[in-house]
């Protein structure tokens, strides 16, 4: 399953993902042929695409997300399902647009999509993983799981847009960067819980709760891939992309805002100059070193973790809860 390419740790953390699994193993075995299927298209090009797609899968958290989150509350039957694969198709989906939007030649260790198959094709295709992923709700008449999904779509790509609006100019403060975490990211992860959780029961309070726990989960998520951006993990996607792209993250707003008027002009001058150079990046990663700005977003990170514990532990202890329990650990300890 992991590229051995990545190494000792890499397998050391999957031996872990594996374990966190367990209460959902073979609900997770039937998961990839499900999601399989609902991708199968006529068109051949489409077809060789979302076979490329399911091959090299990634670490598969969303679905676990469901899975345990329906767990918790009930036996995952067909319509948690539906949910585990609408969730990794929309996941997919945004992951080859987000690459066309970054100019990311590189993903789950290899090449992306729009490397391999151009930006038009790319552009296509997630078109069609998101209709797929919508039908998929729409066809079996999950109302809940399309308007809870839906959502997700609306806000992932606000938060893409808001993003790119501040990369543009380049001014973004901390409330800002939340914003848009919670909106391109945050968002999903939320839905996965919620999701998952009314896949087993109706309560309409239990499926919030859900949604916010998840919704804390992501956003120590997207700190941790931000910290990983400027890390030395082989995460299997382009180091130091953040900076090239313009996308000031949290270690960086933190180092900006606590920068003497001069130094912080000089970064940002740099940065709208000429993102790209190496000479920017060793600027940006020394003024970090100097303000503490990966310390600070840790703390930050185990804020958002901590918060999503209190609301796990509100629920009644069991093997699901304990599993989610280890899932939050991971993302925040993740190595890729
Ligand atoms: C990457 O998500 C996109 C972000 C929200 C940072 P994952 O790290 O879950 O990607 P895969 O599916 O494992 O490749
Ligand atoms: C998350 O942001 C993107 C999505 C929510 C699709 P990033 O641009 O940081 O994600 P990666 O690092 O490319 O996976
Ligand atoms: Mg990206
Ligand atoms: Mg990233």
């Amino acid at each position: 399953m992991a590229p051995t390419s990545f190494g000792v740790e890499y397998d050391d953390m999957s031996r872990t993902l594996d374990q966190i699994k367990a209460p959902v193993a073979s609900e997770l075995e039937d998961f990839e042929a499900h999601f399989r299927e609902a991708l199968k298209s006529d068109v051949s090009l489409l077809d060789k695409i979302t076979y490329y797609i399911v091959r090299r899968k990634g670490k598969q958290i969303r679905p676990i997300f469901v899975f345990l989150s329906a767990r918790m509350f009930g036996e995952c039957k067909e319509p948690t399902f539906h949910a585990a694969s609408l969730v990794e198709i929309l996941h997919t989906a945004t992951l080859v647009h987000d690459d066309v939007v970054d100019d990311s030649q590189m993903r789950r260790g290899f090449f992306s999509i729009n490397a391999l198959w151009k930006n038009k094709i790319a552009v296509l295709v997630g078109d069609y993983l998101l209709s797929r992923g919508l039908l998929l709700a729409l066809d079996n008449d999950q109302f809940i799981l399309l308007k809870i999904l839906s959502r997700a779509v609306r806000d992932m790509s606000e938060g893409e847009l808001l993003q790119l609006e501040k990369a543009r100019r380049l001014d973004i403060a901390e409330d800002v960067y939340y914003n848009i975490i919670r909106q391109k990211t945050a968002s999903l992860i939320a839905a996965a819980c919620s999701a998952g959780s009314a896949s087993t029961q109706l309560d309409p309070d239990l499926q919030q709760r859900m949604y916010t726990f998840g919704e804390k989960i992501g956003m120590a998520f997207q700190i941790k891939d931000d910290l990983l951006d400027f890390g030395e993990e082989a995460t299997g996607k382009p180091k130091g992309i953040d900076v090239k792209e313009k996308k000031l993250t949290l270690p960086l707003i933190y180092s900006l805002a606590q920068a003497e008027a001069g130094q912080k002009r000089r970064i940002l001058r740099m940065i709208k100059q000429n993102s790209e150079a190496r000479a920017t990046f060793n600027a940006v990663y020394d003024l970090i070193l100097e303000k503490g700005g990966l310390t600070y977003a840790r703390q930050k990170m185990i804020a958002f973790r901590d918060e999503a514990f209190a609301i796990l532990h509100s629920f009644p202890d069991s093997p699901s809860r304990q599993s989610l329990e280890q899932l939050v650990y991971f993302v925040t300890d993740r190595k890729y």
